[in-house]
Order: structure tokens, then C-alpha cells, then sequence
């Protein structure tokens, strides 16, 4: 794998997104790489539980990756966002075995989005969490409406997507966007130590429970297409075009609204 690094021992499988000098931002192949290796680790008898994280000192992932997508037109958007949904974020929730992201800084846009899709998650006190999307002229594209709401109610999902905030690691806890807060040297052992509990639980029961409590939500699923659509008919805008533009340009955007 060119993108991700892979550590196994006593039954955790630490997985590193690894483009730090792009903050680990999702492109395409780092996506096709993730999807294959959650295949693996999901059959992989001896790994029990996986911890999520980002390289650098920086981020965990700064979102999807900008510049690839910034000349994409509705249908290639559209296609974004449900070839992603489906080949990473559906999949890593749908894993058999919990999945805790190790929250190192940013998780910014797809990079929320993909600890969302984690089972658990930690954060160190430098972590920032945001869905900026809105100030793309484009919106949440990897499940980001849905899990958000899910796990912190409408208002705030609301607020934090409609400003295109960031808030930091101790808002997010109060929040219950993230399940334990520690310092930047503690990050690691702490989701350690959640596997490590984990691991000496029964696995075949452990299943049954994620099947289950996901079970709670799959009632009203079709928020995921709604996004998909919404998503997609973002790139038809001039909105869009300004948004990414006023990013590569390292400027503020001036949007038209339209
Ligand atoms: N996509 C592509 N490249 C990115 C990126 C992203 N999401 N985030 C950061 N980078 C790149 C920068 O372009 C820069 O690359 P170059 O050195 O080649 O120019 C490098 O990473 C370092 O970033 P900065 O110089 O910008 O670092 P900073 O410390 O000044 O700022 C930051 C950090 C505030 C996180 C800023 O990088 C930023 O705002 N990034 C974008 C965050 C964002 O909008 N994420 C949402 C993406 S859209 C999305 O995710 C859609 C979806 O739901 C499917």
C-alpha cells in the first residue's frame, strides 16, 4: 500500500492513513487501498479490534481531497459520493469487529466523516472537528448528514455544518461526538487500552452486538441517498466552482449563493 501503514500485535490492527503532507487527505487510491484492507482485517481471524488514525503531528484526515474533485462535474459528484459511501464508509461501519479512531488533529469534512464511521472514537487535545463542506459551496458527501445527526441530535449537526465550524477536542466530548479526550502522548495507549478490553471479549458476541445496535438506525436509511443527490447537484453550482477554486487559490470565496 502506498497511502496506509499496517501494524498487527496482539490483535490490533493499527492502520495509519499516511500522506501527512497533505494531512492525509482522501483520494481516490488511499480510498480503493482502506476499502481492500478493511476486507482483509474483517477475515483476518487473529485481528479483534482496529485502531484508525492519521500520520504527521498535524491531522488525523483533513477531508476528501480537494484538488481531485474540484473539476468534477453533477454526475461524477453524485458518483463520489456513493462509490465512497459504499466502498468505505458503509463498509467500515458494517465491520465485524469495533473500529476506534485515534482522533490526532484534524478531522476535517471526510475526515470526521470516516471517525463517525468508526464504532468509538478518541481525541487528543490538539484535535479540531468540523464539516467545512458549506464553505466549498458543496455539502457533507460521505455520510456526514447522517452520522453527525445521529450522534449529536439536528440542532448541533445543524450549526456545525450550516457555519462550517471547527470545535475543539473538549466541545466534541461534551458534545458526545467523541467518547474520551487525552493528551497528544496519551492518544495512542488510550485506544490501546479500549482494543485490548475489547480483545478479551468474546468476538462472535462482539459481532452480534454491532449488528445489532446499527440495527437501531437502519429503520430510516434513505438520508444516505438524500445526500448522495444533494451532494452531487452541489457541483452544478457556481457556488462549487468559486469554493474550491477560493481553496487551491488560498483565498476567501466570494459566493454568488447561486
Ligand atoms: N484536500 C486536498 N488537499 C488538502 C486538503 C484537502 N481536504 N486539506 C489540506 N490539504 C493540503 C493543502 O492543500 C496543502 O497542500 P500543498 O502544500 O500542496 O499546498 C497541505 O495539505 C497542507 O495544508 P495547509 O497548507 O492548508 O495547512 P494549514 O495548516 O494552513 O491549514 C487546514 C490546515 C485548516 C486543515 C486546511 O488545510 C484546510 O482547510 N483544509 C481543507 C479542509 C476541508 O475543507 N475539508 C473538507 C474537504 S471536502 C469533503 O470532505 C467532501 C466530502 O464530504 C466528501
Amino acid at each position: 500500500m502506498k497511502n496506509i501503514l499496517l501494524e498487527i500485535n496482539n490483535g490490533i490492527a493499527v492502520v495509519t492513513l499516511n500522506r501527512p503532507d497533505q494531512l492525509n487527505a482522501l483520494n481516490r487510491e488511499t480510498i480503493s487501498e482502506l476499502s481492500g484492507l478493511l476486507d482483509e482485517l474483517n477475515n483476518n481471524k487473529n485481528v479483534r479490534a482496529l485502531i484508525l488514525t492519521g500520520a504527521g503531528e498535524k491531522a488525523f484526515v483533513a477531508g476528501a481531497d480537494i484538488k481531485e474533485f474540484a473539476h468534477f462535474n453533477i454526475e461524477e459528484g453524485r458518483a463520489l459520493s456513493a462509490d465512497g459511501q459504499t466502498e468505505l464508509f458503509d463498509k467500515l461501519e458494517n465491520m465485524s469487529k469495533p473500529c476506534i479512531a485515534a482522533i490526532n488533529g484534524y478531522a476535517l469534512g471526510g475526515g470526521l466523516e470516516l471517525a463517525m464511521a468508526c464504532h468509538i472514537r478518541v481525541a487528543n487535545t490538539i484535535a479540531k472537528l468540523g464539516l467545512p463542506e458549506v464553505s466549498l459551496g458543496v455539502i457533507p458527501g460521505y455520510g456526514g448528514t447522517q452520522r453527525l445527526t445521529r450522534l449529536v441530535g439536528m440542532g448541533k449537526a445543524l450549526e456545525m455544518i450550516c457555519t462550517a465550524g471547527m470545535i475543539d477536542a473538549d466541545e466534541a466530548l461534551k458534545w458526545g461526538l467523541v467518547n474520551h479526550v487525552t493528551t497528544p502522548e496519551e492518544l495512542m495507549a488510550k485506544a490501546t487500552d479500549i482494543a485490548t478490553k475489547i480483545s478479551r471479549q468474546s468476538g462472535a458476541a462482539i459481532a452480534q452486538a454491532l449488528h445489532a445496535v446499527r440495527a437501531a438506525y437502519q429503520a430510516n436509511n434513505g438520508g444516505f441517498t438524500a445526500e448522495i443527490e444533494a451532494f452531487g447537484a452541489c457541483f452544478g453550482t457556481p457556488d462549487f466552482i468559486e469554493g474550491t477554486s477560493a481553496f487551491m487559490e488560498r483565498r476567501k470565496p466570494d459566493f454568488s449563493n447561486k
